[in-house]
């Protein structure tokens, strides 16, 4: 068993590793971003595929992820977990048609409410308090899910076809284009102070310094994890102000 995920500011990673620790002690969480995590899918019968919810869809990178391992997915079995900040219909179930057709036997889904990273956006935000108990809430959730599947019982959350049609009606057919392509959209404010480190953070190696300051490119995956980190809240995406920026380590 492997666990191979993305996450942006965090969430999904406690996620999943807190699923591996109740499934399989041994069993590895892997970063998507890391070189190692083709050849694990490859070396792996049983895979957890975890990543959160863009829109009701996944992001663009997992599933050029998916795509580009599209030889490795013949046969095996997957597990897929979703985490959202709110809703998402079929957020497992995006990832799960994707992997059906390059040959993967879906075993279940598992979708996760936890805090929203989206944080340059008044409307999402939520107290300290409001978060950390949604947290205790996802830990309970995935300890019982744990317990369902060592019985061999998959929970099947995100993969029916009325969780398909709430996925697409809810948000996904509105905001299909958001999710079709990498974006450009990133802002870096002059309250920069050039210190680097959402250079170092970033997943996709879309900024880089240059000069002392820096400079995104189009190939932002829109994971927050820059926004999310920098120390003068001076990036945004889709709003104009950096509020309560999320990172997982806050709520616990
Ligand atoms: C661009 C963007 C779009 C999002 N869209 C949704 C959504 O449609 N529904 C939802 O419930 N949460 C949505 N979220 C919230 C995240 O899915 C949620 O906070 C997730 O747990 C973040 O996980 P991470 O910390 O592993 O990146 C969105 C977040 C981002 C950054
Ligand atoms: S993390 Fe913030 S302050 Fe540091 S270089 Fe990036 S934008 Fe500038
Ligand atoms: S630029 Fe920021 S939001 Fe975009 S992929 Fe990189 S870290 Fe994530």
């Amino acid at each position: 068993m492997i666990g191979i995920y993305f996450s942006g500011t965090g969430n999904t990673k406690h996620c999943i590793e807190k699923l591996l620790s109740f499934l399989d002690q041994n069993a590895e969480a892997v970063p998507m971003e890391d070189e190692r995590a083709q050849k694990a899918v490859k070396e792996n019968s049983f895979i957890i595929l975890a990543y959160p919810v863009q829109y009701s869809n996944i992001p663009v990178m997992v599933r050029d992820f998916i795509r580009n391992a599209a030889s490795c997915w013949n046969g095996k079995q997957v597990l897929c977990m979703a985490t959202m900040g709110m809703f998402s219909g079929d957020g497992t179930g995006c990832s799960a048609r994707l992997l059906k057709k390059h040959g993967a036997a879906i075993m279940g889904g598992l979708q996760i409410h936890m805090p929203d990273s989206v944080c340059d956006s008044k409307l999402l935000k939520k107290s300290l308090e409001t978060n950390q108990r949604i947290v205790l809430q996802a830990d309970q959730k995935i300890e019982a899910a744990a317990k369902q599947i060592k019985a061999g019982n998959y929970p099947k959350e995100g993969l029916g076809f009325f969780c398909h049609l709430a996925g697409l009606l809810g948000q996904r057919l509105w905001f299909y284009g958001k999710t079709l392509h990498y974006s450009n959209q990133l802002k870096i404010h002059s309250n920069c102070v050039g210190c680097g480190l959402c250079a170092s953070l970033c997943p996709m190696k879309n900024i880089t310094m240059r000069n002392g300051k820096p400079v995104a490119k189009d190939h932002c995956t829109m994971c927050y994890r820059c926004i999310s980190s920098c120390p003068q809240k001076a990036i945004t995406l889709l709003g104009k102000e950096v509020y309560e920026q999320c990172r997982f380590e806050r709520y616990i």
